[in-house]
Order: structure tokens, then sequence, then C-alpha cells
């Protein structure tokens, strides 16, 4: 056995020896950000490990792969990939701490519009779930009133097997992994449930019904339903239908009287949230055409009007979450969220107004227009050499391009030269030529699937009279700099428009009202859907969207 010291809060725990530290972390209710289920891939899952006795950690292949030779001198080393062979400190920084995650999704706290009506003598309560695969939103109601009386929300615990829902089946695919994924879910939901009755001053046993939305994996993982069908293509969902079963058949610590309804998938990897997104828009009852588009590892983007509806799932990666980046990281304290050129340098926004510890992803696509407008990324996603940038442009952005591990880099942030304070944790940020071109793959994908849509309905974006932005990312977009590096189309911003947590409105409103759960059913059957990966003009239009042509 080793002993184990934990900071933060100075956690002491014995460990048996040769234990995998993300594990050990892991049982400990300790959550290191792990976008790759601890594959060793993502380099995420960062620790300090300093050895009782002043030894030194072992090192990796994987460590050496993701860390600079400085920070496994310093003693970083990846949780996942680290055995434990001697007692040790383990230190957790902030930019690996899952528990420091923004938490999204609260704003809207109006209640549906047509509340259900009154059963005598009975006060009836119910909560409208969003299942994010970051973050899970609960909304509990009166459902006489419609008011919301609360709401919690909390970061999904499957987060532990991967940030994205890829992850997420690879999970469930292994020995007992549904389970686990389940389980997860689970253990999340009845703590926000727990915590919204505690602030409603609601008892459980007061809970009428559970309205539960999510992505077609979370559906199917709160149900049990396997994932094997989404790991190959087609990408066929298990279940589709909306079902309705007590919240305990699901595993939730509901007395039995409490129901559960989840919402109908439309098909693949579009899932209830899509629908409940459509639902909270009126997208179904309107005569002009509107686009609904969520960006996130699985982009969503639903096109239509009372007509008809189009919809798919755009395969963007987890770029826009800050993995695969070099220095990408979640929408944490530390993160840069926004990038700017001045004349004097780069002006950064950081969550939380700290130290910047990386980069998340409205970060990234701020800092990739900025770098396009100044020259210094080509059309084609080339980080270009000091001596091609533009003779207009200042010299500190010259002195920025450096060359990392043989290939060109931009600094972004530099602790000896950059204004902010400086803590232990500060390294220098670098934007290199790889991040850029995951940048380039992800908003292809958004971008792709946005116009073979169009093209589905024979239209063009003069059509289109709005474009709604769902999800917590779309709330923090810049669109001018999303419209930059082609992420969104050339739209006036007048006809952007923000819907924040939308899934969670459309779920109140299905709620409540059971016309609205009907019309949610209806889209789901009737909504037609297209699987981009089995589409050869996908393919095409994918390639002709990975340049960054100004969209301005
Ligand atoms: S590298 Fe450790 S979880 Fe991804």
């Amino acid at each position: 056995m080793h002993t184990l010291t934990i900071i933060p809060g100075q956690l002491v725990i014995q460990v048996p020896a040769r234990a995998r530290l993300h594990e050990v972390l892991d049982q400990h209710g300790i959550a290191v950000t792990a976008y790759c289920d601890g594959m060793g891939t993502c380099g995420k899952c960062v620790v300090r490990v300093t050895c009782a006795g002043g030894g030194v950690a072992p090192v990796s292949d994987a460590d050496r792969q993701h860390l600079h030779e400085d920070e496994l001198a310093r003693g970083l080393r990846l949780a996942c990939q680290w055995r434990v062979v001697c007692d040790a400190t383990i230190e957790i920084p902030a930019r690996s701490r899952m528990e420091h995650m923004q938490v999204q999704g609260k704003g809207d706290q109006q209640g549906p519009r047509t509340p259900r009506p009154a059963v005598a003598g009975i006060r009836q309560y119910g909560m409208a779930i969003d299942l994010g695969s970051t973050t899970v939103v609960g909304s509990l109601l009166d459902l006489e009133s419609g008011q919301v009386l609360a709401v919690a929300s909390g970061l999904n615990q499957q987060r532990r097997f991967g940030a994205d829902v890829i992850s997420r089946i690879n999970h469930a695919l292994q020995a007992d992994g549904l389970a686990e994924l389940h389980v997860a879910l689970v253990a999340t939901l009845d703590d926000i449930v727990a915590r919204a009755c505690a602030e409603a001053q609601v008892r459980v046993d007061q809970l009428h019904e559970l309205v539960l939305t999510g992505n077609t994996v979370m559906l199917h993982s709160m149900q049990r339903a396997p994932l094997d069908t989404l790991a190959v293509l087609p990408f066929t969902p298990v279940i589709s239908a909306a079902h309705r079963t007590s919240a305990a058949a699901l595993g939730l610590a509901c007395p039995a009287h409490v129901m559960a309804y989840t919402f109908p998938i439309i098909g693949g990897f579009v899932g209830g949230d899509t629908v409940s997104c459509m639902l909270a828009t009126d997208m179904d009852e309107r005569d002009d055409c509107h686009m609904i588009i969520d960006i996130g590892t699985n982009g969503e983007v639903a096109l239509g009007s009372r007509a008809g509806w189009v919809t798919a799932s755009a395969p963007a990666g987890p770029a826009f979450e800050g993995a695969r980046i070099s220095c990408g990281m979640p929408g944490a304290p530390g993160a840069i969220e926004h990038v700017a050129f001045t004349a004097a340098g780069v002006t950064l926004d950081v969550i939380d107004e700290t130290t910047p510890l990386g980069v998340c992803g409205t970060g990234l696509i701020d800092a990739v227009a900025a770098l396009l407008d100044a020259g210094v990324v080509d059309e084609t996603g080339r980080l270009v050499a000091p001596e091609e940038v533009p003779d207009a442009a200042p010299a500190w952005l010259r002195a920025r391009i450096v060359e990392r591990n043989g290939a060109p880099a931009f600094v972004l942030f530099d602790p000896q030269t950059d204004a902010y304070e400086h803590t232990a944790e500060a390294r220098p940020l670098y934007l290199t030529q790889r991040d850029i071109r995951e940048l380039q793959l992800a908003k292809a994908a958004i971008a792709a699937a946005c116009e073979l849509l169009l093209r589905t309905r024979g239209l063009t974006w003069d059509d289109v009279t709005f474009v709604y932005l769902a999800g917590a990312f779309g709330n923090y977009l810049r669109p001018a700099t999303a419209q930059r590096i082609g992420l969104l189309p050339p739209l006036p911003l007048a006809r952007i428009a923000f819907i924040g947590n939308a899934a969670s409105a459309g779920a109140r409103r299905a709620l409540v009202s059971g016309d609205d759960r009907r019309r949610a059913e209806r889209i789901a059957r009737e909504a037609a859907h297209i699987e981009l990966a089995a589409d050869t003009a996908f393919q095409q239009c994918y390639a002709d969207h990975l340049l960054f042509v100004g969209r301005t």
C-alpha cells in the first residue's frame, strides 16, 4: 500500500501499489478532466506528482507526448497513465478539475405557456430535465400554475468516461460499461432532483412526473438501452419512441407513483433535445423557415417550417470543448474565452479573470478569426512564417510566431511578458498548426451540415428568417468571429439569435401540456433525418467548407 495526499483538500488515502491514479481519484469522488476515458490520447487529466523522499515519478510515453519537458520536470503527469509506485502528494491543477467547469443553463426560469389544469385538492409538482452530455439541468415546476419553483444543475457524472458521446458509446461497449453509464447518470439525476426539491421546499414524494429530454446517447443510457448500433453506420438507435414508465423503473430514487416520460428521438444522433428545441421555438407552427444549430461534439441542425423539417447531426469532434487542442480546456476558471488583437498586443478575456490556463472553444474561434484578419493564418488554415506576415502588421504579431516541436505556433499567452497575475501554474500557451486544423475540421462539419440541409430543401440562406443558436456553447459564441471562420452562415447578425437552453424549455412545455407532448411526438415522427456520414454530397460539401473563407 502507498499513502497519497491529495491537494486541494488535503485528503490522505491508502492505495494499493500499482493502482491507476485516475481510477483512485475517481473512486474517491475526485473528478479530473478525462476527455478520452483514460486512453492517454487527450492529454487533459494532468496532475502534479511529488514523490515522498524526493524520487521522480516515472514518465510514460503518453506523458512525453502531451507534456513539455519543463512540465515533466515539475512533476506533471497524466493521471490515467500513472500507476501508484510510491507515497506521493498529488496536486490537481485548476485546469484539470471538473468541478470548476461552468455549469450553465440556469438562466431561463420562465414557465411554459399552458399549465396543466388543477387536480382538485392535490398540489402537483414535476420536473423537466435536460440530460446534457456535459451538464444536466432540472427545473421543478408547479404543474398547476406552470411556475418554475427551482432550477438545479450539475455536471453529468458520466463525464469521467469521456467528454463526448463517442467516448460514452465506446465505454458502453466494455464489460459493465452500459451499467456504469446508467449508474452515473442516475446518480447525477438523483442529486439534481433532491437539490431542486430542497430549494423549492417540495418533498420528492410530492412529485408527480419527470420529463427527460437529451441526446440519443443520454436517452439510451437512461433507459439502459444498448448503444452498440450507435457505434457503427448507419447509427440506428435501438429506441426512438417516447416512453412513459415509473421513475423507479429507470433506477431513480423516487417513490413508485412518480412517473418518468422520456422524449422521442428523431434518428441517428438527432435526439430528444433537438425535438424539445424545435418545440420551444415553435418551429413546427411557423410558416417561414428557421434553422436551429446546436454546436457541440455532435452538432445538431434542424431546418424547417410548418411545411416540414429536416435534421442532421454533424460529427464536429470535441474541438469546441477544448479537447484535441494542445492548450485546450473546458469553459472553466482560467480558460481564455475571448481573444482580440489590438495595436498594442493580444487582449484576453479569462473566465474568473485569473491566470490564463488554457483556451476554451469560444476563445479558440476568436483567436483564429483574429489571426485570419491579421494575415497570420491564411485561407487554407496555414500558419504563415514571420516573414510572410503583411508588412502593415505590428512587430509584436511577428514576434509571437515561433517554432514549437518543429512546427509553427502562435504564442497566445506568455507569462513572462503578458500582464496577468502569475501563479505557479502559469505556462506559455501556444496555438499550434494542428490546433488550427482541428478547428477547421470541426467548423467544416457544422457548416457543411447546415448547407446540406438547405440544399435538401432547395433553399438558400435568403429563405431562412432566423438561425437559432441553442445550447450552452452557443450562448458564449461571438457570431461575428464565428462567421469569420465560416462556422456560422453569412446572415445579418440581427437574424442570428441565441435561445439558450431551449431543450430545457421544450421539456417544461411537455411536462405541463399534453398538447405539447403530442406535438413533440409528431415532430419526432415526421421530421426527416439525414445520416451525413453515409451521404456522399456531404463529403464534398465538408471539403469545400474546410477553407477559412470570410463569410461576414
Ligand atoms: S489522457 Fe488521461 S484521460 Fe485522456
